[in-house]
């Protein structure tokens, strides 16, 4: 496995001014890779804040086609244009503010992969689907919907990032025990649906991570890597996951 992938989702969060400060006290070491997910206004403004460093900035979230009468929507080949090497699909919050279906995110993973980026596929069940015992089946089930896709060929990478919808923004991510158990359970679906390429997908998992609990999460089997959404915001705890491993 390379080294674990941090990823920052600053969600619809930041500003101009603000990005500039960020980027300036940004402690970049070689624990980790890092990606930044800036609302796609700043992403131009990011890479060029970034300058030489390395640190890649993606996008959160895109449409399904190259171009076309699709207000206000951003394509992958635009974001790719502008040098956005990530895309992040099937966020939760795309999943139930916007009622993303699993079909439409497949249809965004494969969209980003032919324009040339790398993709992080995000899963993950409900407070009731937890507590009603079914978040293996719907995480399994969103796993083999959105992955439905010949991968053999593909040059990009595919992450899937575990994002429990109970554990976002609660300042409570799920427990060692919970985290472990998911990820070796996704290990297990992708093995089953991609075959031994299953074997070197990333999972990373996202849901109140902080500069408290990264290491211990980051040291979990199966545990590629975090997504983070609150702790990005601020260079400070940011630079402190970017280093969990030190
Ligand atoms: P928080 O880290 O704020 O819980 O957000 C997680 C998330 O949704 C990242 O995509």
């Amino acid at each position: 496995m390379p080294k674990p992938l941090i990823v920052a989702n600053w969600k619809m969060n930041g500003s101009l001014e603000g990005l500039k400060d960020f980027f300036e006290k940004l402690d970049l070491r070689e624990y980790a890779e890092a990606v930044v997910l800036p609302p796609a206004v700043y992403i131009r403004d990011c890479i060029s804040a970034i300058g030489n460093r390395a640190l890649a900035v993606g996008i959160q979230n895109i449409w399904t086609e190259d171009a076309g009468a699709f207000t206000g929507e951003i394509s992958a080949k635009m974001a790719r244009d502008i040098g956005a090497y990530w895309a992040l699909v099937g966020h939760s919050e795309r999943r139930q503010l916007q009622k993303e279906s699993d079909e439409l995110v497949k249809q965004k993973l494969e969209c980003s992969l032919k324009a040339g980026m790398n993709v992080i596929v995000c899963v993950g069940e409900t407070l009731e689907e937890r507590l009603s015992g079914q978040a293996e089946s719907v995480v399994s089930k969103q796993l083999k919907k959105v992955l439905a896709i010949d991968l053999t060929k593909i040059q990009n990478e595919v992450v899937i990032a575990y994002e429990p919808i109970w554990a976002i923004g609660s300042g409570e991510s799920a427990t060692l025990e919970e985290v472990k158990e998911m990820h070796a359970f996704i290990r297990n679906v992708l093995l089953g649906v991609l075959g031994t390429l299953g074997a070197n997908v990333r999972i990373l998992y996202g849901g109140s991570v902080t500069a408290e609990n990264s290491a211990d999460l980051i040291k979990q089997d199966h545990v590629n890597g975090l997504l983070v959404g609150g702790a990005s915001l601020k260079a400070d705890s940011f630079s402190l996951i970017l280093n969990a491993l030190d």
